[in-house]
């Protein structure tokens, strides 16, 4: 536990990844109904070999630090995997070397594991249609999410007028 607190910390030291990705080819967010906490992912592909590859990803994270932690591996690892690889990564693998999650943050992974699959077009109904997602900002985007296996929350902001 303590060692993954320390690698944890190590990560959100110097988060790699994040940001909006202006030229990414899919976009997908997951939102949390355990926290609250929501989740965006960028993705960038490339071809190798003929086949189509992640060639990079970021993330925009509205959540708690493990998730930013595990989602600045996660879009580390991504990099030159293959689609159908890249679907295949449990919120385990996606932690890298944070290792597995404590009970308690399991969600956490869950959130970033959502985002990426989304943006892979793992849920179904529109969301390959619609890669690029076109929404400028994550409420709009989340509103046209398709809900799949993932659940949305809405985002609390401009609640105050
Ligand atoms: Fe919500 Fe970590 S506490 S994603």
């Amino acid at each position: 536990m303590d060692e993954f607190e320390d690698k944890a910390r190590e990560a959100l030291a110097n988060p790699q990844n994040v940001g909006e990705m202006e030229d990414a080819d899919a976009v997908g967010t997951a939102g949390s109904a355990d926290c609250g906490d929501m989740l965006r992912m960028w993705l960038k592909f490339t071809e190798k070999d003929g086949t189509k590859v992640i060639d990079r990803a970021s993330f925009q994270s509205f959540g708690c630090q493990t998730a930013i932690a595990v989602a600045s591996m996660a879009t580390e690892l991504l990099k030159g995997k293959s689609v159908a690889e890249a679907r295949e990564l449990s919120p385990d693998e996606l932690t890298g070397e944070l290792g597995p999650l404590p009970p308690m943050k399991i969600h956490c992974g869950q959130l970033v594991e959502g985002a990426l699959q989304n943006a892979l077009g793992g849920a179904p109904a529109e969301s390959s249609s619609n890669p690029g997602g076109n929404a400028s900002t994550l409420a709009g985007s989340l509103a046209k999410q398709p809900t799949g296996g993932i659940r949305i929350v809405p985002l609390e902001e401009d609640e105050d007028h």
